[in-house]
């Protein structure tokens, strides 16, 4: 299904970041677990690095207590500022952390009710145009020379509209941790949505195609999660509103061509860490030599 109406622009996108982050503690006991840094740059900074080159220039974040680290990341930082010039050094470090006068809301998930609800807090600030979702822990880094995984996602929305989900292939064994799909017609990286169940038994997953924490959503869902009864683990559940939506709006998945790193979990953390440092031209070699006397000593 295909949606021949003109296409409103992406222009928002939101940022669940209410969790509390029990996985990492004590790192993120005073700080947001989206601060923690892949190298130099927090996590939360990578995703809005990743909606800018979309296109996406209005940020909301939806935040809770103790999250307010992240708003102050991206605010203009006056004694710093002015510290760095009186010592002539230069500010360009810090232009990925200066969003416009007005392009970023915070709202706040006053209770932790699952990332439909999330979602859900953002509905005025969205209002009536599609959005973007970012869920940052996931950590999606584009191919040398190709675009980032929501910059693919927009370009595949301008063709075919409506909905649209990046999806990844994992083992079998992992499909219970994730929202799954159940697959239809494939065109290039595209691929219909059919079905949509979030943290499926093993033996019940419709694929091993599961949903990676990048979606490009209509607003009609922000009607559905009104009514949203609680799903998997007690929570109301994103992909349970979304389910609702196909076959009345087109829904697609986008495989993203690039490479993805799980940064909830302490091993994916220093997989993307790693990698990240491999790939940077002012570490890399260190990085390389430093890896390999490690390997060879354990
Ligand atoms: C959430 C979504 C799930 C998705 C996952 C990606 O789950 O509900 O559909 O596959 O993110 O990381 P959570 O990790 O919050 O349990």
């Amino acid at each position: 299904m295909t949606d021949n109406a003109p296409r409103k622009p992406i222009r928002k996108a939101v940022f669940p970041v209410a969790g509390m982050g029990t996985r990492f503690l004590p790192a993120t006991k005073a700080i947001p677990k989206e601060m923690l840094p892949v190298i130099d740059r927090p996590l939360i900074q990578y995703a809005v690095d990743e909606a800018r080159e979309a296109g996406i220039d209005q940020l909301i974040f939806v935040t809770g207590r103790g999250k307010t680290a992240i708003v102050e990341h991206f605010d203009h930082a006056f004694e710093l500022e002015t510290t760095m010039k009186d010592r002539e050094k230069s500010l360009e470090i810090l232009e990925p952390t200066r969003i416009q006068p007005g392009n970023l809301v915070a709202v706040r998930q006053q209770v932790p009710l699952g990332l439909g609800h999330a979602i859900w807090c953002a509905r005025t600030v969205v209002g009536d145009e599609p959005f973007a979702i970012f869920l940052p822990d996931e950590l999606m880094i584009a191919n040398k020379g190709s675009t980032g995984c929501m910059k693919q996602m927009v370009e595949a929305y301008n063709e075919v509209g409506g909905n649209l989900i990046s999806v990844l292939e994992v083992p079998e064994e992992d499909v219970s941790s994730y929202g799954v799909i159940a697959p239809g017609a494939k065109h290039g990286a595209l691929t219909e949505v059919t079905g949509l169940v979030e943290k499926p038994r093993r033996e019940d997953a419709p694929s091993n195609l599961i949903i990676s924490g990048r979606y490009i959503l209509q607003p009609e869902v922000m009607r559905v999660l009104e009514g949203q009864e609680k799903g998997a683990g007690g929570e109301i559940q994103l992909t349970d509103a979304m389910a609702q939506m196909i076959g009345s709006q087109p829904f697609h998945a986008v495989t993203f061509a690039g490479k993805r790193y799980d940064c909830g979990s302490k091993t994916g953390m220093v997989e993307a860490t790693l990698a990240l440092a491999l790939e940077r031209e002012d570490m890399a070699d260190e990085v390389r030599a430093i890896a390999r006397r490690l390997l060879e000593a354990s």
